[in-house]
């Protein structure tokens, strides 16, 4: 596939109005994505866990208007107008509008709610892209659709055959380009996104669900996300992924990824947990460490983020648990650890760690399957 794939062939736009609503999860990178190309291509693969709780619905209504010139819609979110969301969602739309060109013909009205407190320091750019991907190409179907049912000329039909996988395809592809974390979020319960030797059909333009064997102990695996703070973030992925460049240690990091993501298919499909806790942990520390190494530098953890490593470390030694941590572009730690000993962990979570957050505030999570339309 590339990028003219995702071009559809021209339609009659006949569909006047509509509304489609897809809920969609936030995701957690084992091996992360930080540093990107021109057009959102990333410098390394990366591979997640899809969420399940931390989600964000969005509902996209449609109705045709007049003229063409220019993206017409508003934004809500829990029902309020969010007109600072607006020139995020007009960048994606001049990125995507030769992807989805009824864009301009259409006015929306986008209402959007996480699950998650908006202020959680939890980023919401993953969920809420993907699902307002997944409503776009719910429209773009039933245009299609539309043009079919009313005998349109053959020359308005587009001959690719619209079935699921080209939808979701497509909808990651699109959600690539206005997050690039986003195209991860989809489907579950682990998706690969970026070109690697070893991962069949994987790709720098959209994520792909990861296609071998995984061991049991990693079903419902869970995410114990703790809000270490939950303030605006320092530094925008955006900016960060550009420190990346001249960074004097990319080219090792993108190695190290690029391995990373090699070594942990043998340990998915063995369930060898210390394996995984030494890549996954590692993974996190070298994150903040290019942050920490990048010209100008910063640094994004807290006191406490600190503090619940070192009780984890701990918890560790003492328990032989196969507790670990991992971190997003934030002070928030994951606290990732196989079903089976949820119970002992979340004692020790809320015994030990929950000293540590940002009014006490925590989000049980456990890895899941992805997008639904409702
Ligand atoms: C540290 O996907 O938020 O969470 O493409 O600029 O929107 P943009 O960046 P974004 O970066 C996420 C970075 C990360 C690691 C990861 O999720 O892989």
């Amino acid at each position: 596939m590339t990028e003219k794939d995702f071009i559809p062939k021209p339609y009659s736009n006949s569909l006047e109005s509509g509304s489609f609503t897809w809920s969609s999860p936030s995701n957690i990178a084992l091996v992360k994505y930080w540093g990107k190309k021109e057009h959102q291509i990333p410098e390394n693969p990366s591979i997640s866990f899809t969420l399940d709780n931390c989600k964000t619905t969005t509902n996209l209504t449609f109705s045709k208007k007049s003229n063409h010139d220019g993206f017409s819609f508003e934004v809500f979110l829990d029902g309020e107008q969010k007109d600072d969301f607006k020139p995020k969602i007009e960048t994606f739309f001049k990125r995507v509008e030769v992807y989805l060109p009824f864009l301009k013909d259409y006015h929306f009205t986008l209402e959007t709610s996480n699950t998650f407190p908006h202020s959680s320091g939890i980023a919401s750019s993953a969920s809420g892209m993907s699902a307002l991907a997944l409503c776009l190409m719910s429209i773009e179907k039933s245009i299609i659709e539309s043009d079919v049912t009313l005998n349109a000329p053959d020359s308005y039909r587009d001959e690719r055959p619209f079935n699921n996988d080209y939808f979701i395809q497509k909808a990651s592809f699109l959600a690539r380009l206005g997050s690039g974390s986003a195209c991860r979020s989809l489907e579950g319960d682990i998706v690969v996104w970026g070109k690697h030797d070893n991962i069949e059909g994987s790709s720098d333009l959209y994520g792909v669900k990861y296609p071998y064997e995984v061991h049991q102990n990693f079903k419902n695996y869970q995410d114990t996300i703790l809000l270490v703070d939950k303030g605006e973030k320092q530094v925008s992925s955006t900016v960060g992924h550009n420190l990346m460049h001249g960074h004097p240690f990319a080219q090792q990091r993108f190695e190290q990824a690029n391995k990373n993501l090699s070594d942990i298919i043998s340990i998915l499909k063995s369930g060898h947990l210390d394996k995984f806790i030494a890549l996954v942990e590692s993974e996190a520390l070298t994150l903040h460490a290019m942050m920490m190494t990048s010209q100008p530098y910063f640094i994004l953890m807290k006191p406490n983020t600190l503090e619940i490593i070192n009780k984890i470390w701990s918890y560790r030694k003492a328990s032989g648990s196969k507790i670990c941590f991992t971190l997003d572009a934030g002070a928030n730690v994951h606290v990732l650890y196989p079903e089976s000993e949820a119970p002992q962990v979340l004692e020790f979570i809320q015994n030990e760690l929950v000293a540590f957050c940002q009014n006490a505030q925590y989000i049980c999570d456990v890895i899941g399957l992805g997008a639904s339309k409702l």
